[in-house]
């Protein structure tokens, strides 16, 4: 069977990533988290006191930053690696929230990651999620999903999210990061994150998780239907 790209793109916290996992899975496709590479990068650049400021420090730094993912059958998940470590929870803490829109912005942080994930498309079969995926990373996916959700229940998400992680936060606090997140992602100069003229919008504001990926899934099956035709 033919095998297409799923880009998922949208603001941060309206279910993106566990939907796109769970999509993934069901088509026995890849997935990658590209807000998690961003978020390694971040990471490493605070534990390597690399300075935003200085580029030639960030060409060093990214050249010396090995992101793998790798699936834990225990977990059912696919966890991201820095240079060989597991930081598939320190990447979500509230300290790299608050920083990793900054570090999304760079052009150079931008090129690296881009690069890094299109290889990872190449061979198809893939769901990949993020804010420029179906704009800049593959502006041809046969199927384009833009998400959205109501601030507030995104929020909330988020929070439970936290929690089910053990990481007790105010929601008032949550909400703060999502719009300081939400502003700074779509209007930055470098890939801003806007909806590919050709996405479907799926709002999950009123959706079960079912549901979510159940019209995704029927939207993937519709296009590798379509592929078959036209090959
Ligand atoms: O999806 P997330 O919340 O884990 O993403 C973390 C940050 O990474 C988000 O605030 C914006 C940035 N990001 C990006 O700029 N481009 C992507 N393709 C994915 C994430």
């Amino acid at each position: 069977m033919r095998k297409i790209v799923i880009a998922i793109d949208g603001y941060s916290a309206c279910g993106k990533s566990s939907t796109a996992k769970e999509v993934a899975s069901r088509l026995g496709y890849a997935y990658i988290d590209t807000g998690a590479m961003y978020r390694a990068v971040t990471l490493f650049f605070h534990q390597n006191y690399v300075n935003l400021t200085d580029p030639l420090a960030m060409d060093k730094a990214l050249a010396q930053i090995q992101i793998d993912f790798k699936f834990n059958s225990k977990k059912e998940r696919n966890e991201i690696y820095l240079n060989g470590l597991n930081v598939e929870d320190e990447i979500r803490s509230m300290f790299i929230s608050e920083r990793v829109s900054e570090v999304s912005a760079i052009k150079k942080v931008r090129q690296a990651m881009v690069a890094q994930q299109q290889k990872m498309g190449k061979q198809k079969g893939i769901v990949m999620d993020g804010r420029d995926i179906g704009t800049v990373v593959f502006p041809a996916a046969e199927l384009k999903v833009f998400m959205t959700a109501d601030f507030k229940v995104r929020g909330e998400r988020r929070q439970k999210e936290l929690l089910e992680k053990d990481i007790l936060v105010d929601l008032q606090e949550v909400l703060e990061n999502l719009k300081k997140r939400d502003e700074m992602d779509s209007n930055r100069t470098e890939s801003p994150l806007i909806q590919a003229n050709d996405a479907i919008v799926v709002d999950t504001t009123n959706l079960t998780f079912e549901d979510q990926v159940g019209q995704i899934i029927h939207l993937a099956e519709e296009k590798i239907k379509g592929q078959i035709i036209e090959n």
